[in-house]
Order: C-alpha cells, then sequence, then structure tokens
C-alpha cells in the first residue's frame, strides 16, 4: 500500500519512517515533506501546499494511495477529510466541524463545560474594555489566549497585571488577526504537564503512551513558550490510575459531547493536560491532531503497526482491534534548534553528523532542513528532532545526548534537561 501524509515537520517525518516499517507500506508521499523525508529510502516529497485540496485529492487519486494522514492542524480547520470524503478517498482526522475543538478555545471551553469536563474556569470576550475589567477584578496570575489557531503563540501566561494589559492590547489591536477578535481568560493553573494523544474512530478511544512536552525555550523551564523544545515517554506522572481517570473524566465525555453535537470525530484527539498537585487532570487544551515533538518520542516505543491503527479507526473498527504493543522503554526527544529561535531565525547553515548520531543507534527526526544541490542545510526554527531509547528515562536520556553530540550546523542550541523531571 501506498499512504500519503500531508505536513512538513518532525511529526510527519516520525510518522513516514514508522509507516514505512509496517510490512504493508511500500511508498509513502509526503506533502510538501522535508529534507528528512526527502532522503528517506521509499519516501517521496511532493511539492503541492497544503491547502491544495484539489491538487492533493488528484495527487491521492492518481497514485491509488490506500490512505492519506494530516499531520498539521490547519489543513484539518480549513477541511482537508470533508474534501477527501466527499470523493470517498480515506483519510485519517476530524473533518472541519471536529477540528473547532483545537481551532476555537471558546468553542472548545463551552464544549467542556457542557460536558463537566474539569479545565481552568475561564471567560470569553470580544471587546477590549470588559476584558480588561475581567481581568482587573480576577488578578493575577491569569491566562489570555487568542481564541483561534495562532501556532503555539496565542497564549499568554500573565505573572502580572501590566503583562496581562499587553496581552489583551496586541491581541484587540489585530496581532493575530480574525484569530484574535474572541479572547479567552482563564484562571491560572499550576502542576506538571502531560500530553495524552488519544486515537479514537468516533466510538472507541485508544491512548498512546502518555508523553511530556517541555514548551519553554530554557532549561529549567525558562524563556519564552516555543512550539516544543522535546518530549518524553512514558511520563511516569501518568500512572495507570490517572490515565483511567483521563479515560472516563475527559476523553470519553469529550468523544460523547462531539457526538451530541452530531460530530463523529475521527482521528486523534490530543488532550494538553495539567495535573494538578492534587494528582487530578485538567484540561489545558485540545488539539485535533497528534503533538509535535510528542509524536516522535512516542512512535518508536510503538510496536503496532501504524497503518492497521490509522485504518481502524478511518473504518471505525476500533472495538475489534487488539491492545496496542509497545516497548518496554522509555524514550526520549531533543529538539535542536537554530540560531535565533523562537524569533528571527537563521537558515541555510549545513547540516552535519545525522549519520554518526544513527550509527549511535538514535532516530533523527527532521523539520527545518531541506536538501540544497544534495547538501542538507537548515530551513526552520526547529531543525531536527533526535531521539533515543533506553532501558530506563536515565538511560535514553543518556543516549539521546550522545547521539546528538555528533550533529552539528551553526547557531544550534538545545535544551540540556529534557525529561530530567522524570528522573527526580
Ligand atoms: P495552549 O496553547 O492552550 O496549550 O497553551 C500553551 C501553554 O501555555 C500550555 O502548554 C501551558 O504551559 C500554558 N498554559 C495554557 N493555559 C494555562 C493555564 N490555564 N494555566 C497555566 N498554564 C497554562
Ligand atoms: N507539542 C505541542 C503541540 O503539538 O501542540
Amino acid at each position: 500500500m501506498k499512504v500519503l501524509v500531508v505536513g512538513s515537520g518532525g511529526r510527519e517525518h516520525a510518522i513516514a519512517w514508522k509507516l514505512l516499517q509496517s510490512p504493508n507500506i511500500d511508498r509513502v508521499f509526503c506533502i510538501p515533506g522535508n529534507g528528512g523525508t526527502a532522503t528517506m529510502p521509499n519516501c517521496q516529497n511532493v511539492s503541492l501546499s497544503i491547502d491544495d485540496f484539489e491538487g492533493m485529492l488528484r495527487f491521492a487519486q492518481v497514485q491509488g494511495v490506500g490512505f492519506t494522514i494530516v499531520g498539521p492542524e490547519l489543513p484539518l480547520a480549513l477541511g482537508i477529510v470533508d474534501y477527501f470524503q466527499a470523493a470517498e478517498s480515506p483519510i485519517f482526522g476530524p473533518t472541519k466541524e471536529g477540528a473547532q475543538i483545537e481551532a476555537s478555545k471558546s468553542w472548545a471551553k463551552t464544549l467542556m463545560q457542557e460536558a463537566k469536563i474539569p479545565t481552568a474556569a475561564s471567560a470569553t470576550f470580544q471587546k477590549l474594555e470588559a476584558a480588561i475589567a475581567y481581568v482587573r477584578e480576577q488578578g493575577v496570575p491569569i491566562v489570555i489566549k487568542a481564541d483561534g489557531l495562532a501556532s503555539g503563540k496565542g497564549v499568554t501566561v500573565a505573572m502580572t497585571l501590566e503583562e496581562a494589559l499587553e496581552a489583551l492590547d496586541r491581541i484587540f489591536a489585530g496581532q493575530f488577526g480574525a484569530a484574535g477578535e474572541t479572547v479567552v481568560i482563564e484562571e491560572f493553573m499550576t502542576g506538571q504537564e502531560v500530553s495524552v494523544l488519544a486515537l479514537t474512530d468516533g466510538k472507541v478511544i485508544r491512548s498512546l503512551s502518555p508523553a511530556q512536552d517541555h514548551k519553554r525555550l530554557g532549561d529549567g523551564d525558562t524563556g519564552p513558550n516555543t512550539g516544543g523544545m522535546g518530549a518524553y515517554a512514558p511520563a511516569p506522572i501518568a500512572t495507570s490510575e490517572l490515565m483511567a481517570k483521563v479515560q472516563t473524566q475527559i476523553l470519553e465525555p469529550a468523544i460523547a459531547a462531539l457526538k451530541a453535537r452530531g460530530i463523529d470525530y475521527r482521528g486523534c484527539l490530543y488532550a494538553g493536560l495539567m495535573i494538578t498537585p492534587e494528582g487530578e487532570p485538567k484540561v489545558v487544551e485540545f488539539n485535533c491532531r497528534l503533538g509535535d515533538p510528542e509524536t516522535q518520542a512516542v512512535l518508536p516505543l510503538l510496536d503496532t503497526n501504524l497503518d492497521d491503527l490509522f485504518m481502524a479507526c478511518i473504518e471505525g473498527r476500533l472495538a475489534n482491534f487488539p491492545p496496542l504493543k509497545w516497548k518496554k522503554q522509555s524514550s526520549v526527544c531533543v529538539v535542536m534548534a537554530a540560531g535565533g529561535y523562537p524569533d528571527k531565525v537563521e537558515i541555510g547553515q549545513f547540516v552535519t553528523g545525522i549519520g554518526k548520531a544513527e550509527d549511535m543507534g538514535a532516530m533523527v527526526f527532521q523539520s527545518g532542513t531541506k536538501l540544497k544541490n544534495n547538501a542538507l542545510v537548515t530551513n526552520g526554527g526547529r531543525v531536527l528532532g533526535v531521539t533515543a531509547l533506553g532501558d530506563n528515562i536515565g538511560n535514553a536520556i543518556v543516549n539521546v545526548y550522545s547521539a546528538l553530540d555528533f550533529i552539528t550546523y551553526d547557531g544550534m542550541h538545545y535544551r540540556k534537561d529534557i525529561a530530567s523531571k522524570a528522573t527526580n
């Protein structure tokens, strides 16, 4: 079978890599892909834009792909799944209506409130004056969020009143365009975060191994928020008791509430959770797709064929699907960023040493890279995600950092403390 993967990040490289381990898959196409998917055996990049639904559907039909999997949220929010479904071309991901769970934070909040899903208390505003009055009344710390998609940049965790008011000013002045016409203001939650990537066929829910992302740029969770600087799995804080609560208090009510709205949600429902100091899971956000870089940490642990699992979700057969098989190991993924990230990044730097890191047993998932005259150069903020396994988290940490020592490019930087929380 041939499969089409939509996207160009490390997540899509990891999905393509995992699909190609299945005996059922002989070829993967990536639209548009990156330097890693361009050079992986049996994988081919296709130069189409991820909002060109007509072009992508035609490509899928001409190639006779078995199914398409959509990595990023934007095409999902624009309705790629509805478009492919109308042509009866199998595709993994929720419809446009289902993708609102990520594309509109106020929509997701209403759904959570109706379904009594534990989450931060919140209020929604369309006018600056009312938002300011609410912030003054609630006090700080407080969290200000643009309603729509903002590539992870729409959230301000304000520790001071000045920061909160400044964030409101920026959003209402149009920093995020239409995505900021509505603002959600939330109670500040404390605790550790866990990402649960739950696969569903609209009826049955199977969670992947729980992971922990590292959103801040600097060691010790300092500096600005980023797309994610590293992840590890399984996260020991997500015990089986906690995962049982996540299933019954969060995932099942969410799928039921979606169904009550007439939404047959098939694909990945990503629950970004805060585990409170009392050990209770609360939703920080839902995403309508797999996480990046969580996917790069989680998929190397999975011993079930990914195509079988995705097809079972697409075809509504998850109830009869055998239990997922997991390696009894730990996985750590460290993201290597470009100089200047997360602000203005330097691109076009030569990347060397990937082969040596792979010889050490690491998996090097590329994101911001491309081939230039057959040489690999940086082409984005997050350049590589290097993953290594170990018999425990401590070993996986040692393995990943010894492998990525071989990789170099000008401006390279990465966190030195990925997964260290799990060893305390
Ligand atoms: P989001 O895009 O909603 O996941 O928010 C990005 C990051 O901001 C989260 O991963 C958290 O680290 C932080 N954050 C969001 N909402 C809250 C909240 N209510 N309390 C504390 N931190 C939050
Ligand atoms: N790692 C965070 C995200 O995928 O949204």
